[in-house]
């Protein structure tokens, strides 16, 4: 039985992505910050698939001592995964800051999923080909990496930081696939569209009904994590951006060294953890 970690599976796209891999026969773990909602979320799930072996854990991605003590945990319990799902994202409307003072959406998006991935990468390396899914967005064409932001110096504009974000998964994912070349682990980022979800909640209720009546549901929004999860073909795609289940463009800012340059300075503010 092969073994996914999906962080954010309590809701949304993680959540209907938890929901396809427990049918496929996945043993899966959720991973967010309200367990009360991930037990619900199981609930949902055990009901539409009986037998699913689904677990719910908690990590507050915002925090980089509990992810850390998040991971050590993990690894002592799952010490092979196959697949490890970058779900979880925020986009608060108003500035925010992490336990260690990083502006929250470039701390949880990026920051967080850095380090999680850095201290669980020997358990996927440990499974016979390993996965790493980065859920990114197209919104990701909007971002710059501005360095002199990531502590919330800036003005704070919510697109733009997120934009910021999601940039910042796609050059992780780049980064990390050059890394992983010739391993076997398959590493790749995705857009899974315009997904009829909560991310939008501190939107003003008139923007949320415009942005519920354009979108697609969750189930079509998880189609292309649920692909590079678990389809045999997905295994040949290496350092892709995938939209549609299909590789696709993406800006012309994801370039190597920029990817490069982005890994260093995100070992650099997450050194000693
Ligand atoms: N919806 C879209 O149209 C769209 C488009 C492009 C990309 N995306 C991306 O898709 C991913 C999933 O978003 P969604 O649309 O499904 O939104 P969602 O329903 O709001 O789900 C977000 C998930 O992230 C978790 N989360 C938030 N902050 C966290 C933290 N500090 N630590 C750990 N978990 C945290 C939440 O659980 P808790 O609250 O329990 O922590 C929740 O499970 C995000 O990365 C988003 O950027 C979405």
């Amino acid at each position: 039985m092969k073994t996914v970690l999906i962080t954010g599976g309590n809701s949304g796209i993680g959540k209907a992505t938890a929901e396809a891999l427990a049918a496929q026969g996945f043993r899966v773990f959720i991973a967010a910050r309200d367990l009360e909602k991930s037990e619900r979320a199981i609930a949902d799930i055990a009901a539409a698939v009986p037998g699913a072996q689904i677990a719910a854990l908690k990590l507050d991605l915002s925090d980089l001592d509990q992810v850390k003590s998040f991971a050590e945990d993990f690894r002592r319990r799952v010490p092979v995964l196959d697949v490890l799902i970058l779900n979880a994202g925020l986009f608060p409307t108003n500035k925010q800051l992490t336990a260690q003072g990083f502006e929250m959406q470039f701390g949880v998006n990026h920051l967080g999923h850095f380090l999680l991935t850095k201290l669980l990468l020997d358990s996927v390396k440990a499974a016979p080909q390993g996965r790493i899914v980065v859920v990114s967005s197209i919104m990701h064409w909007l971002g710059r990496i501005n360095y002199g932001s990531f502590r919330g110096e800036k003005f704070y504009n919510p697109v733009v930081a997120y934009g910021q974000s999601k940039l910042a998964n796609l050059l992780f994912a780049q980064e990390l696939s050059r890394r992983l070349e010739g391993t076997g682990i398959s590493v790749n980022a995705l857009h899974p569209g315009g997904v009829d979800t909560g991310i939008a909640r501190d939107l003003p209720k008139i923007a949320q009904k415009i942005y519920s009546a354009l979108t697609i549901s969750v189930e079509k929004g998880a189609a292309s994590s649920i692909f590079l999860a678990a389809a045999p073909e997905a295994a040949q795609l290496h350092g892709e951006f995938v939209t549609s289940s299909k590789p696709a463009w993406h800006s012309p800012l994801a370039k190597p060294a920029s990817a490069q340059k982005l890994w260093q300075v995100s070992e650099e503010l997450v050194a000693g953890y």
